[in-house]
């Protein structure tokens, strides 16, 4: 959803009137020319996610940031500063054993994370506190699928056969893995792929 660029304002929206949230703004960012959403997430260490928690004007796609306004990139105690962008190769279990974190608390943190972890995506920035810390999910969840122009982190394969991933270790079927190469993980995680 955050891959767009600024682009110029084609409509005017009333982007900061609505702001009253529940939670106090405890972090800010002016909006630069030429930002985009992932960008100002992984300079700023707020997750994708919690970007658009806070800020619930951005649209879906992060094609109506406006420059010069306001972004809210924290809620007091909901802010999650703890936090890793997403790479090439990289799967949940990867991030989740790099960080000595479980599952339970990267999706708590998350939640835009589908079960299998099929949808993470490279530039993506997670949440990857070893507490929970990100701002509850709305009643409408920011948006699971991978953004258009976004790469996924890992080739999607059309499989019924994807263990959910929530239930890690025990599935260490050894599977031809395709991605891999660079990078051993010493854990037996489930591979998606
Ligand atoms: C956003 O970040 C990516 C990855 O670091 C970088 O390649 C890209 O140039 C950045 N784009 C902007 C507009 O800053
Ligand atoms: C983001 O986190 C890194 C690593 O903890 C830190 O070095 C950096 O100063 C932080 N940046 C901001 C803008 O908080
Ligand atoms: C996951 O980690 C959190 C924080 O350390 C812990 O409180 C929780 O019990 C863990 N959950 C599982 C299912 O292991």
């Amino acid at each position: 959803m955050f891959a767009s660029s600024v682009v110029a304002a084609l409509v005017a929206l009333p982007f900061l009137a609505q702001s009253a949230s529940a939670a106090d703004c405890t972090r800010s960012y002016t909006i630069q020319d030429g930002d985009i959403c992932d960008n100002i997430s992984a300079n700023n260490n707020v997750s994708t996610y919690q970007l658009a928690v806070t800020n619930p004007t951005i649209d879906g796609t992060c094609n109506n940031l406006q420059p010069g306004q306001t972004l809210c990139l924290g809620y007091e105690g909901q802010d999650c500063q703890t936090t890793y962008v997403v790479k090439g190769g990289d799967t949940c279990d990867q991030i989740t054993g790099a960080h000595g974190i479980n599952a339970t608390m990267l999706w708590a943190n998350n939640q835009q994370i589908n079960a299998d972890c099929t949808n993470i995506y490279i530039g993506e920035v997670l949440c990857v506190a070893s507490e929970f810390g990100a701002p509850p999910a709305p009643s409408s969840l920011p948006i699971t699928a991978i953004p258009a122009g976004a790469t996924p982190a890992v080739p999607v394969v059309s499989t019924s056969s994807v263990v959910a991933a929530t239930t890690s270790v025990a599935s260490a079927t050894p599977t031809p893995a395709a991605a891999d190469e660079d990078d051993d993980d010493d854990l037996p995680f489930c591979d998606e792929l």
